[in-house]
């Protein structure tokens, strides 16, 4: 009997091990050198040029990119500190991952490695910067792990050598002549960069050993109404806000000309941050685009999503509000990558005739902390021990997912009623802020010793994480049905 059961025992270990171990199949490390990023380099004698000097022949782009979130991408405090965290954490090899993203062209020549910002090339320090994207000539996205796109798996290829001699190509949009490029660079026409699949080996964040998911923006788009209609990440996030708004409401494409390189997002807070280290190093120029930039951020919140209010009753008397809040223009989830970071949430106020108020939700407490009824859309990380997550090192699943999908809805009930039956003043606001502010805290505490939080932006703490609010609706509503 008792063998029996041992013997079950054994059976059920083997095969639970085996489903952990069959789906995903080892990286092989001739494809993927830089493994735990899926970067691929053809060498030549080419190398990889900065954007300053792409940018003395394309000044418009150089200056739409510079201030960009691509620009910062490496030199961003918030990703160093997290870096830091990682490599404390699991190790060194676990940075080549990150910075494969981050700072691809700088992993595959192998010049950084690690947090820190001192003595690296302008190249390193540009992030994702024009020769990683216009040196991208293909992708391995079936190939990988998953057979999706996930961790930088791009094939960069800023040149080549014909006859002894090294020619620069680049990757764009336009069948060019032969003069294209000034006799600086050829042009190489790519109908890759028109399309969301040069974004998502970027925009697809694996866990570095167990390739689970962790940010699917990728995947999100591709199940969505805009992939099928062929709206791709160029089309809202290469352009202005009211283009943006354009290609999300009507599937209408931009033309050639509309689109810029300004990659905007939602991530207000890094451009503020922006500003300040600009106007703090005398650079006029970069803090009025880091300025712009926040307000088309803000904008691009703002434009994402419509809520609907709706009074329920019960017997006539008021019993619940609902509300309704609709993902109306991000062509991904909302919000997208690093939901178990970032935080939107619903702040509900309601407020009887004497301004007294019977109902309350999510109103930022002491120290920054929301209050545990709140609603966020976010999710939570789970580590292997079934425990809470946070870190992407750690995650391997998530016990919760309550972002909202691409056009479509999520909805909240709020119990509410009136006790001497006088209308009641409800306020629903969809607030959003990059971080709470204990993590905000914690990642910035641990930024390299060689970036001063001080003398680079001037902050000697942490401020308050700043709040966007996405939508700001008051209503009246009858105590009792009309
Ligand atoms: C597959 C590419 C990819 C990999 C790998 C990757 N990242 Fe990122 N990372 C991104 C993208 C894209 C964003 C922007 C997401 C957003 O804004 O919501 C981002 C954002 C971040 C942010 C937020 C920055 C901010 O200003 O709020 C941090 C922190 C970060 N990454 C750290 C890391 C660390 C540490 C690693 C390695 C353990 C890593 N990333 C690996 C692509 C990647
Ligand atoms: C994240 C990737 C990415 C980065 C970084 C990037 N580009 Fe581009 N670039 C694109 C895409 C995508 C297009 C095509 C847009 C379209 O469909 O017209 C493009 C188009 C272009 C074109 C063709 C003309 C135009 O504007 O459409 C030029 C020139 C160019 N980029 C130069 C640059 C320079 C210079 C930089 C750096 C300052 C840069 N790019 C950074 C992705 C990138
Ligand atoms: C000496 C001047 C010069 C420099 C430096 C230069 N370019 Fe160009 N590039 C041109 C010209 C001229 C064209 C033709 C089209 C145009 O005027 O935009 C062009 C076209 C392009 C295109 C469009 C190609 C196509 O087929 O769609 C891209 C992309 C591009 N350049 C990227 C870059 C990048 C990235 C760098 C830096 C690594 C760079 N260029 C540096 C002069 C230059
Ligand atoms: C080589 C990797 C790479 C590629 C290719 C790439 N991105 Fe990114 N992108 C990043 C990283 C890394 C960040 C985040 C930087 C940070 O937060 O520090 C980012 C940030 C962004 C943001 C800002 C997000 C925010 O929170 O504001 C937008 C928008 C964006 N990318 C759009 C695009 C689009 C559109 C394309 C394709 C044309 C693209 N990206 C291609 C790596 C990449
Ligand atoms: C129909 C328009 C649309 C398309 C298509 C689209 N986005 Fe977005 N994206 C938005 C809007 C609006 C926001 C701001 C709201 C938000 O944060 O999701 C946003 C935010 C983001 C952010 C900031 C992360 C966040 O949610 O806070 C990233 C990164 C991003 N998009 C990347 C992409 C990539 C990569 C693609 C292509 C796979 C893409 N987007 C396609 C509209 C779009």
């Amino acid at each position: 009997m008792v063998r029996q059961k041992l013997l079950i025992f054994i059976t059920t270990t083997f095969i639970l091990t085996a489903v952990s171990t069959v789906g995903i199949a080892a990286v092989d490390k001739n494809k993927y050198p830089y493994d735990p990023s899926l970067l691929q380099w053809e060498k030549s004698s080419a190398e990889f040029t900065e954007p300053e000097t792409c940018g003395e022949c394309h000044p418009q782009q150089y200056e739409e990119w510079r201030g960009s979130m691509h620009s910062l991408a490496f030199q961003d405090p918030i990703y160093q500190g997290e870096l830091n965290l990682a490599i404390e954490a699991v190790g060194h090899g676990v940075s080549k991952q990150c910075e494969g993203c981050h700072t691809a062209a700088a992993v595959v020549t192998g010049e950084v490695n690690g947090a820190g910002l001192k003595d690296l090339s302008p190249m390193a320090m540009a992030g994702v910067s024009c020769d990683v994207c216009h040196s991208v000539k293909g992708h391995t996205h079936w190939e990988t792990p998953t057979h999706q796109p996930e961790n930088g798996s791009l094939i960069l290829s800023p040149g080549t050598d014909i006859d002894g001699e090294t020619v620069l190509t680049k990757f764009g949009p336009y069948a060019g002549d032969e003069d294209c490029g000034d006799g600086f660079h050829a042009c190489i026409e790519s109908p890759l960069h028109t399309k969301t699949e040069l974004c998502a080996s970027c925009h697809q964040v694996t866990h570095y050993e167990e390739h689970t998911p962790l940010e699917m923006t990728y995947s999100e788009w591709k199940n969505s109404p805009y992939a099928a209609q062929d709206i791709n990440c160029q089309d809202c996030h290469m352009v202005e806000l009211e283009t943006f708004i354009r290609s999300a409401d009507t599937f209408q494409k931009p033309t050639r000309d509309e689109y810029h390189h300004y990659f905007n997002g939602a991530n207000f807070l890094m451009y503020a941050l922006t500003e300040m280290a600009a106007k703090k190093a005398g650079d006029d120029e970069l803090a009025a685009s880091a300025n712009q930039k926040y307000a088309m951020a803000v904008g691009r919140l703002q434009a994402a999503a419509t809520l609907d209010i709706e009074p329920i009753y019960r017997s006539g008397k008021l019993v619940e509000v609902k509300v309704r809040v609709n993902n109306k223009r991000a062509g991904h989830y909302l919000p997208t990558s690093l939901t178990n970071i970032r935080q939107m949430w619903l702040e509900v106020t309601a407020t009887d005739a004497s301004g007294k108020v019977i109902m309350s939700s999510g109103h930022i407490g002491p120290k920054g902390k929301l209050p545990a009824e709140t609603r966020l859309f976010n999710s939570d990380g789970m580590g292997d021990n079934m425990h809470f997550a946070i870190d992407p090192w750690e995650i391997i699943s998530f016990s919760k997912h309550d972002t909202i999908p691409p056009k479509g809805y999520r909805e909240v009930h709020y119990g509410i009623s009136s006790e001497n039956n006088q209308p009641i003043r409800l306020q629903v606001k969809l607030r959003f802020r990059q971080a709470n502010q204990k993590i905000a805290e914690k990642l910035l505490s641990h930024v390299p010793d060689d970036m001063h939080l001080d003398a680079i932006y001037g902050i000697k703490q942490v401020p308050p994480v700043p709040i966007v609010d996405m939508v700001d609706t008051t209503i009246t509503i009858n105590p009792e049905e009309q």
